[in-house]
């Protein structure tokens, strides 16, 4: 159990955030819990000064969560393009559609009625809670838990189920029950601009006479790094059927990596490569390029991708299930990022080698 007498780290923070907290970012300006919200879904996994422009786009094309709820899954993915772990896309979408059906469009501001909707944890929950609401809710994402594994010289891997639940009662024990919003807020900005994961800079901390990680001198050990594991790799050619304005895209399904976003057809080897040009665009005996491999880091495992390209002269026209996708004109719709680095590619340098139609 931890100790019960108060914590100074509030009330230390708390004047730090006076000079140095983050008070003009674009979801402060107005902090309603949708743009709150929308702005913790993006920021999970993601630094601020990525966020910033998506979240505009967003919020200008998104205005609340009826505009949101009544869209296309596409257009929403679209907007999401290059953001990266789109499933928070589509949480955050089949979330509005529930929040329109049951609670008239509102945002509940009840902890369990947000944990119910999909994409929102724990932290996320308080995060809003404490955010737009200013209720008494702790929070642990990234930041936070490496502030306080330094704080506390945690020494274990906060990822494991016993530590991370120590971690939720020192959140907890930390949140003070005043200034709950600007606590919240100044606790993530001191983990993004000082305590930061390689670079500390313990002279300037606040919390630096408690901190016991800084006592030590031992500031570069915390937080204990995750047990090694190997990725495997794995490998897979992708199928790019183009002409010199438009390229074929195939709609991937909802479940697995990349759900719902459309990509380059697959194959794990040429001759089905060769099946599939026979099959879709009615070409025997192709002519491909081999285009660069390309790598791509995923949660559980590397992709080695190789691009096999084939130039037609023209469109040729394809099942329903297909895109030509216009290079000059792209449509509005969601796409896996190896395939957004593709296209840039094709658009700069098309491969030299053309495939006559008959
Ligand atoms: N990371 C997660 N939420 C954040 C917020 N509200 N401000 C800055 N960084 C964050």
């Amino acid at each position: 159990m931890i100790e019960t007498s108060t914590s100074p780290i509030s009330s230390l923070l708390l004047t730090w955030f006076e000079q140095y907290g983050r008070k003009d970012l674009p979801w402060q300006q107005q902090p309603t819990p949708y743009h709150v919200w929308v702005s913790e879904i993006m920021l999970q996994q993601t630094q601020v000064n990525t966020v910033i422009p998506y979240y505009q786009r967003f919020i200008q094309r998104f205005p609340d969560v009826n505009s949101l709820a009544a869209a296309e899954l596409d257009e929403v993915l679209h907007f999401w393009t290059g953001l990266g772990y789109y499933a928070r896309a589509r949480n955050l979408y089949q979330a509005a559609q529930q929040i329109c059906q049951q609670y008239q469009g509102t945002v509940p501001s009840e902890k369990e009625q947000l944990l119910a909707l999909p994409g929102i944890g724990r932290s996320t929950a308080g995060a809003i809670l404490a955010l737009a609401f200013g209720q008494q809710h702790a929070i642990l994402d990234g930041n936070v838990k490496r502030v306080l594994c330094r704080y506390h010289a945690i020494n274990r891997w906060a990822g494991e189920t016993q530590t991370e639940k120590y971690l939720w009662e020192l959140a907890e024990f930390h949140t003070p029950r005043e200034r709950v919003k600007d606590y919240t807020q100044v606790i993530m900005d001191l983990g993004a601009t000082l305590c930061t994961r390689t670079q500390p800079r313990c002279p300037q901390c606040p919390l630096k006479i408690h901190c016991q990680a800084q006592q030590q001198g031992q500031q570069h050990c915390y937080p204990v790094a995750k047990p090694h594991k190997t990725v495997p790799t794995k490998t897979m050619q992708f199928i790019i059927i183009h002409t010199s304005h438009a390229v074929l895209l195939q709609q991937r399904p909802a479940q697995g990596i990349w759900g719902n976003l459309w990509s380059f057809p697959e194959c794990n080897e040429l001759i089905e490569a060769n099946e599939w040009v026979a099959h879709h665009v009615n070409i025997q005996q192709p002519q491909w390029e081999i285009g660069a491999l390309l790598q791509h880091s995923l949660t559980h495992f590397h992709l080695e991708i190789t691009p096999l390209y084939l130039k037609l002269e023209k469109n040729v026209k394809v099942s329903d299930k297909l895109l030509w996708y216009d290079l000059k004109h792209p449509p509005a719709c969601g796409l896996a990022a190896p395939v957004v680095r593709l296209l840039a590619q094709l658009r700069e340098q098309p491969p030299r080698v053309t495939y006559e139609l008959f």
